[in-house]
Parts: structure tokens; sequence; C-alpha cells
């Protein structure tokens, strides 16, 4: 029986994972033919856009400042941001809250890491530099993923170059 749910496990990860990347949104550059295509896909589990978002805010972080906003103050809301961008993902703090999978991204800019497809705690840092061409597009689909469903608040100040470029 216990071999029998490891033997699932290992079946339905991959999947899970290769579903999760395939279903993020595809860049401006990719084919009307594909987008239709994905309109008609099966429902994703990634959540659906939202038409309901604020204009965004230009307001000013520090890194030192983002990190306030890593779930583990309950009265405050829950920042990540990408590319210097500073989304509001409280919303999902069933995701980015203290102890969920994607904590790793939140109060900070783990660009890195998600170009990377890392979840590792060393690769969530801002500078993207030298991410090959793969995992700089994958980092641009998690950004244009993001501007879909959160709230901009913001733009960190102090990232060392070349991440301040967006
Ligand atoms: C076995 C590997 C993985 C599985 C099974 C998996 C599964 C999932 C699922 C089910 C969701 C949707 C969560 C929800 O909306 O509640 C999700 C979202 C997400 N995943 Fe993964 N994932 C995997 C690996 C990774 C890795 C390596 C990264 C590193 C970048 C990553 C980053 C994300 C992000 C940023 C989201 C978006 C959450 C949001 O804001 O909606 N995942 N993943």
């Amino acid at each position: 029986m216990f071999s029998l749910v490891i033997y699932a496990l290992v079946l339905a990860l991959p999947a899970a994972y290769l579903l999760h990347r395939r279903s993020k949104p595809s860049s401006p550059s990719t084919s009307p033919q594909l987008s239709q295509k994905q309109e008609n896909k099966p429902k994703s589990i990634m959540q659906a856009p939202r038409d309901d978002l604020q204009p965004p805010k230009d307001d000013p972080f520090t890194l030192e400042q983002l990190k306030q906003f890593d779930g583990s103050d309950p009265s405050k809301p829950i920042y990540v941001a990408i590319k210097g961008t500073v989304f509001d993902v409280s919303h999902k703090s069933d995701v980015y809250g203290t102890g969920k999978s994607y904590n790793i991204f939140a109060g900070k800019d783990g660009s890195r890491g998600l170009g990377m497809s890392s979840l590792k705690t060393e690769d969530a840092v801002s500078d993207y530099s030298g991410l090959n061409e793969a995992d700089m597009k994958t980092l641009n689909d998690w950004h244009a993923f993001f501007e879909k469903r959160y709230n901009i608040v913001g733009r960190v100040v102090d990232l060392p170059a070349p991440a301040s470029n967006l």
C-alpha cells in the first residue's frame, strides 16, 4: 500500500509540475494560434487572471523594507517582488504565507529563483544576471503572470544593477 502511494506521488508530481509550467501565460511573441489553444485547454491548476486589479502604484521600497511583508506578521500584507515590481499577494496567503510552498518568495525580490524554477533559498535573490534565454523567458512569464493577478504596490529602489531595469 505504502509503495503504491509513493508510486502515485512519483507520477503525479512531475505531471503537476509540467502542467504548472505549461500553464504560465505566454509571452506577447506567442502566436495567436497558441493563445487560442490555451483558451480551449482544460481548467488550469493556476489561479485565473483577475479583472478587478487596481491601477499600479509606484511606492518606493528598499529590500530591507520589503522583509516585513514576508507573511510572518498577519497584520501586514504579503509582498512578492519580481524584477523590481512589488506585488501584493496577500489574497494567496495559502501559498505565500509562513510555512507555505512559495513563502520563499515573500518579502523579497526572488527573481533569480523564479527564472530558474528553483525553490532554494540561495536562488531566491534579485540578481538574475547570467540567466540563460529559457530562464529569462520563464522569469518574464512569471512577471506577466503576476501582473494579471496581483495589484502592483510599488517598486524596489535599491536593486543591484542590472536587475533594476525591467
Ligand atoms: C513538483 C513541483 C511542483 C508542483 C507539483 C507545483 C504545483 C503548483 C500548483 C498546484 C500551483 C497552483 C497553486 C495555487 O494556485 O494554489 C503552483 C503555483 C506556483 N508555483 Fe509551483 N509547483 C512545483 C514547482 C515549482 C517550482 C520549482 C517553482 C519555482 C519557481 C514554483 C513556483 C510557483 C509559483 C510562483 C506559483 C504561482 C502561485 C500564485 O501566485 O498563484 N513551483 N505550483
